[in-house]
């Protein structure tokens, strides 16, 4: 395995054109970035189109410091665009009319289809007209709950054309979710399809946004219109035996997608935001059980976007961008749909799983499409690894030449294999550091400037002022390993939380006064690059969903046979990290079988199919101090059967130790 001392330059030739071609270059651009924004962020600027021009004596303001008042981060504050009208508009006016945007890859191989810029540009104004005559205004907050499919793109789109801030929740989470997100950002307009099939399984969508919709009237909240794209007549199913799912649509709620835009015009004039205005808002898992819903505005996060998505990716004309990840997640909305349509670029939008109908679709995909560069998750890598190399090297892979890793740090196994394997040792890794909070990527190599070394987000990107600190808030200068924090504002980062802006001062500012706090440890090393080590808080990464150990517990704790909750990650060979949870049960309930397989379903039910925990384990005590608080770094150590607990003195009953390494469940 590769060592900490082991570095891989990008390739001289695939690279020698590169927007960012040797460490001196960017190091050059960086210092400018950071030296003087006004110039290096301008000229980017002026790419775009402002119609009411940015002032360079009003550029940027920010305060970043809690003890000299309110936590504000202002880019280009004053001038008005519009990010939809950026993406389209003016790409078609620049003559990628007839360019593909997208190839849509359906789950099922026979299925696939494109769209060119104009059509995109006609499809989004349709369906934005149709917004506006459902009442939707500027400002106003329309819910997604969407399949990777085109219409997800086109009903964004839409939403920015007319100033509406969409609010998108992961087609994977819950009705319970959803219905929670959809009270808490005050949605009247839900926009969904019927079902969808990832692999052999079908997801009836619309069912549970009828189950959400009710959920949302009980709690006082209506959603006056729900539009349904209908998908599953137009695919091909992988269950012969499916049964014609009905879709109960409602009267005078419910409408079709496609009856909708039928006579709706392909004209719509693009509505003028400020800079400053919302552009959406994606909930992220809190440290307490409450989502956050991190808010995004439009002029610094449209120019972030495309900067990054252009110099990461080194995206060049021609071609062809595969980002795999779920619009529903910020990796879907930055590098899905922003980031590439700011460049003019075509991508691909796959609606399936890696796994079907065979284990190497990714690199079917690949080789059929040509594809360039394909982003995609540590977890997807582990899973795809586990299967003979074959399967990857009968493919014609050559096309490639950036290959991306994004949502936790990638171990150097995982690497390796991604290197060797798909990159056939010549692609450049980006291993890009980032948060829903930052809107783009802050820590990642450039992939034909920084050397790589595997499993290092390395440096940072443009603008971007990283700073280790040490637990009394000191800066760690040159070697060493500390809380991972940023001094200063880039464009594409989050301006507040969605009607709570104290819970954003406190959750992000409020630890070390004067930074940004990400909630991740990491190392600097003699080169100076950066390493990201994971969280420093409780919360948990499983396969690159975020949630907080607290959010699960008190699910857990909501099952009446349930008195105490104790949740941790464990080490996972796949999901990276799983959940571990330790309970104590009420006088009443016996810890059976029964009662397991109700917690697990009572989480799935609560969250999501992915929170779903690995372990559950009868736990009679749980370890605590004398004042009460749990001792969680011991429940780490039992979860992976590690008895160098360390010291215990301050346990109020060591007993509770050796009970817990004796109470391990066989699966754990
Ligand atoms: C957390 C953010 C924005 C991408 C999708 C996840 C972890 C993400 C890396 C990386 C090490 C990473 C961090 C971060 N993370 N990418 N390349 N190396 N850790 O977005 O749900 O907001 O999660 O994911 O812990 O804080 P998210």
């Amino acid at each position: 395995m590769p060592s900490e001392k082991s570095i891989y330059a990008p390739d001289k030739t695939l690279f020698k054109n590169a927007y960012v071609s040797s460490f001196a270059d960017y190091k050059e651009q960086y210092n400018k970035s950071i030296d003087n924004p006004e110039e290096f962020w301008g000229e980017i600027t002026k790419q775009f189109h402002w119609e009411t021009p940015i002032k360079y004596d009003n550029f940027f303001r920010y305060n970043f410091d809690i003890r000299k008042g309110p936590i504000y981060t202002k880019w280009f504050d004053g001038a008005t665009t519009n990010i939809c009208y950026n993406v389209l508009d003016r790409n078609v006016r620049n003559g990628h009319g007839d360019q593909i945007a997208y190839y849509w890859v359906g789950n099922h191989p026979d299925d696939y289809s494109r769209l060119t810029y104009k059509r995109l540009l006609e499809e989004v104004c349709k369906f934005a007209n149709v917004l506006k005559s459902k009442g939707v205004k500027k400002g106003d907050r329309v819910a997604v709950y969407m399949p990777m499919i085109l219409e997800a793109v086109i009903a964004l789109l839409a939403c920015t054309r007319i100033g509406a801030v969409h609010s998108l929740v992961f087609a994977g989470f819950s009705a319970d979710s959803f219905s929670e997100r959809i009270i808490d950002c005050g949605a009247k307009v839900l926009i969904t399809a019927d079902g969808v099939w990832r692999g052999e399984k079908f997801l009836q969508l619309k069912s549970i946004c009828d189950q959400a919709m009710e959920k949302c009237s009980k709690h006082g909240h209506n959603v006056d219109c729900c539009v349904v794209v209908q998908h599953l007549c137009r695919v091909t199913s992988p269950n012969r035996m499916q049964e014609h799912k009905k879709v109960y649509m409602k009267d005078g709620r419910d409408i079709w997608w496609q009856e909708a835009v039928a006579d709706a015009s392909t004209s719509c004039y693009p509505e003028w935001v400020q800079a400053e205005d919302p552009l959406f808002m994606l909930y992220t898992s809190g440290s307490t059980g409450k989502p956050k819903g991190v808010l995004h505005t439009t002029g610094g996060y449209m120019i972030y976007a495309a900067t990054t998505f252009k110099y990461v990716f080194d995206y060049k004309p021609n071609d062809i961008y595969w980002c795999t990840a779920d619009i529903g997640w910020i990796t879907g909305h930055t590098y899905v749909v922003y980031g590439p349509l700011a460049n003019a670029a075509t991508s691909i939008l796959y609606e399936g799983t890696p796994f079907y109908p065979n284990n190497d679709r990714f690199w079917e995909i690949v080789e059929k499409y040509k594809v360039t560069q394909f982003y995609t998750a540590p977890t997807a890598i582990r899973a795809l690894m586990k299967f003979e190399d074959d399967l990857v090297k009968r493919h014609n892979l050559s096309s490639l030449r950036v290959l991306g890793s994004v949502g936790e740090p990638i171990n150097p196994e995982a690497w390796m294999w991604y290197y060797k394997l798909v990159g056939g040792e010549k692609c450049s890794i980006v291993d890009t550091f980032w948060q829903t909070e930052t809107g783009g990527h802050v820590l990642t190599p450039l992939p034909g400037a920084v050397p790589m070394k595997p499993g290092a987000a390395a440096t940072p990107f443009f603008g971007v002022q990283p700073v280790l600190l040490d637990e009394s808030g000191k800066e760690i200068q040159g070697e060493g390993e500390g809380y991972l924090v940023f001094s200063r504002p880039w464009p594409g980062i989050m301006r507040t939380l969605y009607n709570n802006h104290d819970r954003y001062e406190s959750t992000y500012f409020s630890k070390f006064p004067g930074y940004y706090c990400t909630g991740d440890g990491a190392r600097r090393d003699a080169d100076g690059y950066l390493w990201v080590t994971g969280r420093v808080d409780d919360m948990l990464n499983v396969s690159g969903h975020l949630m907080s150990t607290a959010e699960v517990e008190s699910i857990l704790t909501e099952h009446r046979g349930v008195a105490e909750a104790a949740v941790v990650a464990k080490p996972h060979p796949v999901k990276g990290e799983c959940l571990y949870c330790f309970i104590t049960t009420t006088d009443q309930v016996k810890f059976d079988a029964k009662l397991l397989q109700e917690l697990k379903h009572h989480v799935r039910e609560r969250i999501g199919p992915f929170a779903q925990p690995d372990v559950v384990q009868n736990a009679p005590a749980l370890p605590k101090t004398r004042s009460g608080k749990i001792m969680r770094r011991i429940l780490r150590k039992v979860a992976v059967n590690d008895r160098n607990v360390g010291d215990v003195s301050t346990l109020a009953d060591s007993s509770v130790v050796e009970q817990l390494f004796g109470g391990r469940p066989e699966n754990a």
